[in-house]
C-alpha cells in the first residue's frame, strides 16, 4: 500500500516522478504528491485524488533534477491534503515520503516532540521531526541509524535533505524498497514497475538497512553503519506487459489474457510429459505428516482447492489458514509440518509476517508468487512462480486461475501421476477460450442482478469454493454485498434473507453435487427467490443460465470462476465504477 519513488539524475525530475507514480498508483491512489528541488528550495506540491490531477495542478515548465514522489492509501488520518504526502520537518530541513505504518508513533511522538506542533494526523509526519530532533546533536548517518533503532513497524522512506539538495536518503523495514541504477541517474521505488522507462537494474534492500544516494552512487549500510552489498538484478520489465493496448480496462485484458497464462504456466512446469518441479521440494513435502497453506483473499480461496485435492486424491491432511489469523497464535501440529503460503504480490504484510513467525519455528517454507525477487519469494526456502505476468487491476483474475493451475501441477507432482495432465489442461483451455468468446451471453444474467444489493453464490465442495471467490470479485469492484455459501448451508440460517429482491446464482460443477444444490435451488424459489445456474453441458438443464463445455478434472472449477470474473466485471461496468481501482482498496496489501 502506498506508492513511492525518488529520482536524481539527469532527466527532469517531475516528469519522472509523475509517470512513476502513475505505474505505482494501483498500490493506493487516494492523494498523491512530489517534492522537487527548485534552485535552492525544497517545493512540495500534493493533493487528494489520482495523479492525473496531481500533474494538473504543476506547473509544465517546471525543471528539477532531484526530487521524491507518494501515490497514498490512508492509514493514519483521513483522505485530506495535509496528510497526503510528502511531509516536512517543523524547521523545514527534511521532507521525506513513506510507506508502511509506523506502531509506536504516539510513544515516539511523546517521548522527543512534545513541543513540536504537528500538521497533518499521520505517523509519518512524526518520522520526519524525529530526524530534525536527532540531528541536533550529530551526523545525518549517526541520526538515520537512530532513527532506524527507535523506530517500531514497517517502513520504507526517501528522505530529502534541504541542507545537502544532491543526495537522498533512503531506510527499509518490512516493506519493499528498491534502488535502481540507469545511466546518469538513479531510481528508488517500491516496485520495480516504476524503473521500467530507464533503469536497466536494481538492488533490493534488506530489512534495517539505509542508503545514500548522489547521482553517481549508491552507498548501502546496515542498522551499525557497515557497508553491505548487494547483487543487482536486471530489470525485465515489460512495456507491452503493462500496457492496457486496446482494452478499457486491466481486469477485462487479465481476463482474457487467462489462456495464455495457462499455457505460460504450462510451458514452464510441462516438459516432455513430466512435471518439472524441484524434487527435493516434492520429497520435503511427501515426508510432511501435515502442510500448512496460508494466504489472503483470493489467494486463500485459490489454496483451499490445494486442501480439496490433496486430502481427496493423496489423502494427506492440509490446513489452510487466513495469514493474519495466525501471525501471533500459529501453533503448527505434527511432528513435520511444511508451510506453503500463496501470494500474487509477494508482497502481501500479513503473509510476510506469517513466515517470520514460520522461520522463528524453524519451519520450512514454500512461496507460490507472481512476483519473482519478493519479500516472499526472497524469504522462502522455496519458491514456484505463477507465470501470469503483471497483474495490475486490483481485481485478482489471471493469477486466481495459475494459483489454482500450479496448485494442479504440485499435486500431480506430489502423486507421481501425470497421465492426464496435458489432457486436462488441453480441456481446460478449451472451455476458458469458450466462455471468453461467448461473454456475451453472461450479460442476461448481469442485467437481471446489476440492481440487486445482495446476492449469494452457492455450489458445494469446488463449486463451493469457487463461490466464494466469486463472491469476493463481486463485492470488490460492483459493491453488491455477495456472499459464497455451501448450498446446504442456506437452511441453517442465510436463507432467512431471501426474498424476490435477493438473487442466488449457483455453480454447479458435477453430477453428485447437481442434485443437491438445484433441491437447494428449489427452496429458494418457493421463497420467491430469483435463481441463475451455471454449469457444464452434462448437467444443463431448461432455464439455467449458461451452460459450459466440459472441464472432467478438479480444474473444473476455473471456467465457471472465469464467468464469475465477467459478472463482476460487467456489472461494475454498468455501475459506472472505476474497475480497476476500485473504492477504500489497493492492489498491493503491505500494512498489517
Ligand atoms: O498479493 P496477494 O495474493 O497476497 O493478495 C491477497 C489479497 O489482498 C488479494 O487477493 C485481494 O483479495 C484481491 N484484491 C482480490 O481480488
Amino acid at each position: 500500500m502506498c506508492g513511492l519513488v525518488g529520482y536524481i539524475g539527469k532527466n527532469n525530475a517531475k516528469d519522472i516522478l509523475l509517470s512513476s507514480l502513475e505505474l505505482l498508483e494501483y498500490r493506493g491512489y487516494d492523494s498523491s504528491g512530489i517534492a522537487i528541488r527548485i534552485n535552492d528550495s525544497i517545493v512540495t506540491y500534493k493533493d487528494i485524488g489520482r495523479v492525473s490531477h496531481l500533474r494538473s495542478i504543476i506547473k509544465n515548465n517546471i525543471y528539477s533534477n532531484i526530487g521524491i514522489g507518494h501515490t497514498r492509501w490512508a492509514t493514519h488520518g483521513s483522505v485530506n491534503r495535509i496528510n497526503a504526502h510528502p511531509h516536512s520537518s517543523f524547521d523545514g530541513r527534511f521532507t521525506l515520503v513513506h510507506n508502511g505504518v509506523i506502531e509506536n508513533y504516539l510513544e515516539l511522538k511523546m517521548m522527543y516532540l512534545s513541543d513540536v506542533d504537528f500538521i497533518s494526523s499521520t505517523d509519518s509526519e512524526v518520522i520526519v521531526n524525529l530526524l530534525s530532533y536527532f540531528i541536533r546533536k550529530c551526523s545525518i548517518e549517526e541520526a538515520l541509524r537512530k532513527l532506524i533503532s527507535v523506530l517500531k513497524g514497517s517502513f520504507a522512506l526517501v528522505i530529502f535533505d534541504r541542507d545537502n539538495m544532491d543526495r537522498l536518503y533512503v531506510i527499509k523495514n518490512k516493506t519493499p524498497l528498491l534502488i535502481g541504477k540507469g545511466n546518469d541517474e538513479i531510481m528508488v521505488s517500491s516496485d520495480a514497475l516504476a524503473f521500467i522507462n530507464s533503469i536497466d537494474s536494481y538492488i533490493c534492500l534488506d530489512d534495517m538497512e539505509y542508503a545514500i544516494l548522489c547521482k553517481n552512487s549508491v552507498k548501502v549500510f546496515d542498522s551499525r553503519g557497515n557497508i553491505i552489498l548487494h547483487n543487482e538484478i536486471k530489470n525485465d520489465t515489460n512495456k507491452e506487459e503493462i500496457s492496457k493496448g486496446d482494452y478499457p480496462y486491466y481486469m477485462l485484458k487479465e481476463i482474457e489474457e487467462i489462456p495464455s497464462c495457462i499455457e505460460r504456466i504450462r510451458n514452464k512446469y510441462i516438459y516432455e510429459g513430466c512435471i518439472t518441479i524441484d524434487e527435493s521440494l516434492l520429497n520435503e513435502i511427501r515426508d510432511s505428516d501435515i502442510i500448512y497453506v496460508a494466504s489472503c483473499g483470493t489467494s486463500y480461496y485459490a489454496s483451499l482447492y490445494f486442501k480439496y485435492i490433496m486430502e481427496k486424491e493423496y489423502k494427506k491432511k492440509v490446513d489452510v489458514l487466513i495469514a493474519s489469523e495466525y501471525i501471533y497464535s500459529f501453533e503448527a501440529i505434527g511432528r513435520n509440518p511444511f508451510i506453503i503460503v500463496v501470494s500474487q504480490s509477494g508482497e502481501t504484510q500479513d503473509v510476510i509476517s506469517f513466515v517470520s513467525k514460520c522461520k522463528e519455528k524453524g519451519l520450512r517454507t514454500l512461496c507460490i508468487t507472481n512476483t519473482r525477487y519478493s519479500t516472499l519469494e526472497r524469504e522462502c526456502d522455496y519458491s514456484l512462480s505463477l507465470e501470469a505476468r503483471k497483474e495490475v487491476a486490483v481485481a485478482s483474475t489471471k493469477a486466481y486461475v495459475n494459483e489454482v493451475v500450479l496448485f494442479y501441477f504440485l499435486e500431480k507432482a506430489i502423486m507421481n501421476d501425470i497421465n492426464r495432465v496435458v489432457v486436462d489442461i488441453d480441456e481446460l483451455l478449451i472451455s476458458v477460450k469458450d466462455v471468453i468468446s461467448r461473454n456475451k451471453e453472461i450479460d442476461n444474467i448481469v442485467k437481471q442482478i446489476v440492481s440487486k444489493d445482495h446476492l449469494y453464490y452457492v455450489g458445494r465442495e469446488l463449486g463451493y469454493y469457487g463461490s466464494l471467490e466469486a463472491a469476493l470479485k463481486l463485492k470488490e469492484i460492483s459493491y453488491i454485498h455477495a456472499e459464497g455459501l455451501s448450498s446446504s448451508e442456506l437452511k441453517h440460517g442465510s436463507i432467512a434473507l431471501i426474498d424476490s429482491s435477493f438473487p442466488t446464482i449457483a455453480l454447479i460443477d458435477n453430477m453428485i453435487d447437481e442434485l443437491l444444490v438445484r433441491s437447494n435451488l428449489q427452496e429458494i424459489k418457493s421463497r420467491d427467490g430469483m435463481t441463475f445456474v451455471i454449469t457444464y453441458s452434462p448437467f444443463y438443464k431448461d432455464g439455467d443460465s449458461l451452460s459450459l463445455k466440459l472441464v472432467d478434472s478438479s480444474l473444473r472449477i476455473i471456467p465457471l470462476v472465469v464467468v464469475s470474473q465477467y459478472i463482476a466485471y460487467k456489472c461494475a461496468l454498468l455501475k459506472g465504477n472505476d474497475i480497476d481501482k476500485p473504492r477504500n482498496l489497493a492492489k498491493s496489501v503491505t500494512v498489517l
